[in-house]
């Protein structure tokens, strides 16, 4: 028999997940509100897109993948997120309508960190933030695209707070420590993700959240997971055990490869509708009010 090891952090992930199970609470439930206040601002659901990148144009339409999911985040009115691009790029995407956080990349050339983001800004982004889980690559520093990314010190992280008027959000949050660091250098959100799995046994981000939850308390930090949610139930579930709001990933790929900006809202609505049922389906009235309870943990 092959004996393989089971170290890809996405297939954890899903399995994590799809071992929580959710009880019923019927008498007294009403229809959900799945509407959210994130960062000041109203929403129609709390969930949002994941920050993408490098999106061609599918079968030769006219917008790129990012333009056409911004479109719908814009349809949908959900918060929307970018990732690595240039400014030009970026502009075509704030173009869309769509509330947008630009999440910039660790760059070695941080003039081109600081370009990006007071580009963003000048633009009418909604947010600005840095995936911190790019810095590493398999041969020291990451290389993405061509492009060299450089270690982040706690001090560069509070100079990009203090850089713009945004909002700052800082994704690839996956442990308490990080969590206490994005607080005291004045992150108004994090993002709980391995980013897709970039860590071999990367713990999962709904694993680690209830005691990032906790270590938050007070603290004014919002908090956002993703990686794997796909459905409503992984949306319930991210809100249940502590996130603000979640993220779809991947998952939204196939809607949008095929079915552009009105296949994209299509999957993005499918995911809110699901959300509304379960939350129905378990007296929790609106976002605020999701009971942990409700989870049941049945072993990993
Ligand atoms: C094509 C593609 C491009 C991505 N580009 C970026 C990026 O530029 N910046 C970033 O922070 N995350 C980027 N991500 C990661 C996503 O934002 C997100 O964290 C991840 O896809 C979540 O995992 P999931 O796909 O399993 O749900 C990218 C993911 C994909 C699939």
């Amino acid at each position: 028999m092959e004996y393989t090891r089971l170290s890809d952090a996405n297939v954890i992930t899903e399995k994590y997940m799809d071992s929580i199970l959710i009880e019923e609470r019927l008498i007294d439930s009403v229809v959900a509100d799945i509407s959210t206040e994130f960062l000041g601002e109203r929403f129609d659901m709390p969930v949002m897109t994941p920050a993408f990148s490098h999106l061609k144009n599918y079968e030769g339409r006219e917008h790129s993948g990012l333009v056409e999911y911004s479109m719908a985040a814009k349809e949908c009115n959900i918060l929307n997120f970018c990732g690595m691009m240039e400014n030009d790029r970026f502009q075509d995407i704030i173009d869309t309508g769509a509330k947008t956080v630009r999440i910039v990349k660790p760059y070695a050339d941080n003039a081109k960190v600081r370009d990006q983001m007071q580009y963003a800004e000048s633009a009418g982004a909604f947010g600005i933030g840095m995936d911190i889980d790019h810095i590493f690559g398999e041969q020291g520093l990451d290389v993405v695209v061509g492009e060299k990314m450089a270690e982040q010190t706690s001090e560069m992280l509070r100079s990009y707070v203090e850089l713009t008027k945004l909002p700052f959000v800082v994704k690839g949050v996956l442990s308490v420590s990080d969590a206490v660091k994005c607080a005291d250098i004045g992150a108004k959100a994090i993002i709980v993700s391995h980013h897709h799995g970039r860590l071999p046994y990367a713990v999962p981000p709904m694993m680690i959240l209830p005691k990032i939850k906790e270590a938050l308390k007070g603290r004014g930090v919002q908090i956002i997971v993703d990686c794997g949610i796909a459905t409503g139930a992984d949306a319930f579930k991210a809100l249940a055990l502590g996130a603000d709001a979640c993220a779809v990933g991947r998952s939204m790929l196939p809607s949008l490869e095929k079915g552009g900006t009105e296949g994209t809202a299509e999957f993005l609505k499918k995911v809110g509708n699901e959300l509304r049922y379960i939350m129905s389906f378990t007296g929790s009235a609106n976002v605020r009010d999701i009971d942990p309870s409700v989870l049941h943990f049945t072993g990993f």
